[in-house]
Parts: C-alpha cells; sequence; structure tokens
C-alpha cells in the first residue's frame, strides 16, 4: 500500500521535472543567426551558428560551404559567395559532452526573378470585336521558388486579376496564365499589362522584386450607335443637322429625306439645304449600321410673327376699307 503510494509521489515528480524542463531538455543548444535566409541565386549568403555550452565538436554540414567540426570555437559561419544549390539544406551540429549529437537545420529560400514577362494575345491578328471574348496571355520564364511568385493582371493602373501557384519545387521553372477578356467600345485603346512579383517574406528583399510586361493596347471594333434615334428640330439660319458618331473603324455616312436633291455624303447637313421636312442618317462602318432621324419644323417663333404680321395687314386693311367707305358714303361731311 505504502509502496503504491510513494511509487505515486515519485512518478508525479518526474512528470514534474519533465513538464518543466522537458522542452529545454529537448533543444539543441545552438543558436543560428539569423534563424533563416532569403538569398538571390548566385548570391552570398553567411549564416552563424554559436553555442554557450562546452562541447566535443561543432561544424555546419552544407552541400555548399561545409564547416568541418571543430572542438576549440564556440562560432562557427556556414559562407557561401555564390549560392547555387538550389535544395541545399545546411545545419549546423554539435557533439554535446554528454555523448549525445543534435543539429538545427538552417531553412534557405533561394530566388531567382524571371527572366523574361511577356504578355500576347492569342487572337488572329488585328482589333477584337466589342462584345466577343478574348484571351490574354502572360508569359513567366525561368523564376523561382513558384510558390512565392504573384501574377498580376492590370488594365491600365487597375489590378484586374491574380494568380498565386502551390507548387512546391524549389528549381526555377516558366508559367503561362491567361486572363478572359469581353471588350466593349469604351476599352478601345486601353492598355494591360502583366506583372511578375516574388513575395518572400520579412527576411526577402523589400519591397518585393518585380518584373512587368511591355503594355498590351487593345484595339475594338464597335459599330456605330448615336444616343437618340431621332431628335426635332426647329429651322432657322444657324441649324444644322449633325450625325456625327463615334464608332471604330469611322464610319460613312448617306442622308435620305424628299427635300434633298443631291447625294450627301457628309456627317453635317448645313442650314442651305434644310427645309421642313423629315432628315434620316445612316452611319456605316464595317461592324454595322445605326440611323437616326432629324425632324426639322418651321420654328413656333415664326409662326407667331407670321400671325402677328397676318393680323396688322389684316387690321390695317380693314380700317383702310372702312375709311374709304366712310369717305365714300357722306361725300359732304368732307367738302
Ligand atoms: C557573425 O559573427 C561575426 C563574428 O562574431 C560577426 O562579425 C557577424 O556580425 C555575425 N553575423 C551575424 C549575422 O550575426
Ligand atoms: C514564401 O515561401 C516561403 C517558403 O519558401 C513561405 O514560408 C512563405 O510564407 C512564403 N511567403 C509568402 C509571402 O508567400
Ligand atoms: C424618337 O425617339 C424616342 C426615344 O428616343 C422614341 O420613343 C420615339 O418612338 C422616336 N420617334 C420616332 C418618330 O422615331
Amino acid at each position: 500500500m505504502l509502496q503504491y503510494f510513494f511509487g505515486l509521489v515519485y512518478l508525479s515528480a518526474v512528470l514534474l521535472y519533465v513538464a518543466l524542463t522537458g522542452t529545454h531538455a529537448a533543444e539543441c543548444p545552438l543558436q543560428l543567426n539569423p534563424q533563416r535566409v532569403v538569398v538571390r541565386y548566385n548570391g552570398s549568403v553567411a549564416v552563424n551558428c554559436s553555442t554557450s555550452v562546452q562541447h566535443d565538436g561543432i561544424g555546419w554540414e552544407a552541400s555548399e560551404g561545409a564547416v568541418p567540426m571543430s572542438l576549440s570555437v564556440s562560432l562557427i559561419t556556414w559562407r557561401v559567395s555564390n549560392l547555387r544549390e538550389w535544395d541545399t539544406e545546411p545545419f549546423c551540429f554539435i557533439n554535446t559532452k554528454d555523448g549525445d549529437q543534435c543539429s538545427s537545420y538552417l531553412p534557405v529560400t533561394i530566388y531567382k526573378t524571371p527572366d523574361s514577362v511577356s504578355i500576347s494575345t492569342l487572337n488572329p491578328i488585328g482589333p477584337m470585336k466589342e462584345g466577343n471574348q478574348y484571351e490574354l496571355q502572360c508569359d513567366v520564364l525561368n523564376v523561382a521558388p513558384v510558390q512565392n511568385l504573384t501574377v498580376k493582371w492590370y488594365k491600365r493602373e487597375t489590378l484586374v486579376d491574380q494568380t498565386t501557384f502551390t507548387d512546391t519545387i524549389k528549381t526555377p521553372v516558366d508559367k503561362t496564365v491567361t486572363l478572359m477578356i469581353r471588350p466593349d467600345r469604351s476599352d478601345d485603346g486601353v492598355q494591360y499589362r502583366c506583372e511578375a512579383e516574388l513575395d518572400l517574406g520579412a527576411e526577402g528583399p523589400q519591397p518585393p522584386p518585380k518584373v512587368t510586361s511591355k503594355p498590351l493596347s487593345v484595339k475594338v471594333y464597335y459599330k456605330p450607335k448615336h444616343s437618340s434615334s431621332n431628335e426635332t428640330i426647329n429651322i432657322s439660319n444657324e441649324v444644322t443637322l449633325n450625325c456625327t458618331v463615334k464608332a471604330n473603324p469611322p464610319p460613312t455616312y448617306t442622308w435620305d429625306s424628299e427635300q434633298l436633291k443631291e447625294k450627301i455624303t457628309s456627317s453635317v447637313l448645313p442650314s442651305s439645304k434644310l427645309s421642313p421636312g423629315n432628315y434620316t442618317c445612316i452611319a456605316t462602318n464595317s461592324q454595322g449600321s445605326d440611323r437616326k432621324v432629324f425632324i426639322v419644323r418651321s420654328t413656333a417663333r415664326t409662326t407667331f410673327w407670321a400671325i402677328v404680321i397676318a393680323g396688322v395687314v389684316v387690321a390695317v386693311l380693314l380700317i383702310g376699307g372702312y375709311v374709304a367707305y366712310k369717305r365714300k358714303s357722306s361725300p359732304n361731311s368732307v367738302i
């Protein structure tokens, strides 16, 4: 019975000891400085490994820049001036006085900015057509690590899409990303570009290195479209009929009206050719056509003055007639 009791106490004491010191005991008495590195491919790197305990040897194991075990020092440096080993996994090790060996691994990220970033379109040559769907392509060549790569698409200065990658490969790869677009008339002449950015975290270069493609100007063909299908205009000396409308390629114009004797191909009809009536203008390009009707009326103002003048004329005639009649019916009164 008592045996069990002491057994339990002993067990508790051991568990307590492990709990208090366990994490410490499991740790290797080595400090790496810095604790992780981000290095440009072919760049240089130096990391210190130090210890504060007595030991039977300390060293660096690595495919490049290994440091042989040394007994007399407390700090050794892993140093490579041109790091070209993509999957190097250096670690520092120590032989402790109690005969154990332990080691500390150094996480190394080797990066390489892309050789080129280019943008292209997969369409047959020539402008795009409004409302159709097209694919833009971005080619990123020879970049590492792809896990930290973000490919961003910009329309003008606006970010419109971005892609990241989950591949864990450490060596450089090529990546192709596509963007679907459905351009409209307002997109004619707009510029797209793509950008490859390497986000390497706090240890990496700041700001994150990036390579941008040349801009790609999108040309869009669209048919003419008037803002209104008809317009009523009161005739006057200054009035012209303007059928000009934006379209790509630029439209040609035809006019149709009973009032017109000649064929007109300009987008504007001058007042000299106008009399009241309907004028239909048709703007046409390779993408389609759009018509607009101008309804030309004699002005309300003109009508008003015509009535006033007619009234005055009638009044004058009536008064004149009355006076003449009076003279004729009573000749004595004058003489
Ligand atoms: C590594 O140790 C050397 C020598 O003590 C020191 O000059 C250097 O600054 C250390 N480097 C880092 C990154 O701590
Ligand atoms: C970059 O990649 C490393 C692994 O190489 C990862 O630990 C880190 O979180 C990544 N950083 C970003 C910002 O994606
Ligand atoms: C004139 O345009 C308006 C709307 O823009 C439309 O409702 C109307 O029917 C058109 N009139 C003619 C004669 O085309």
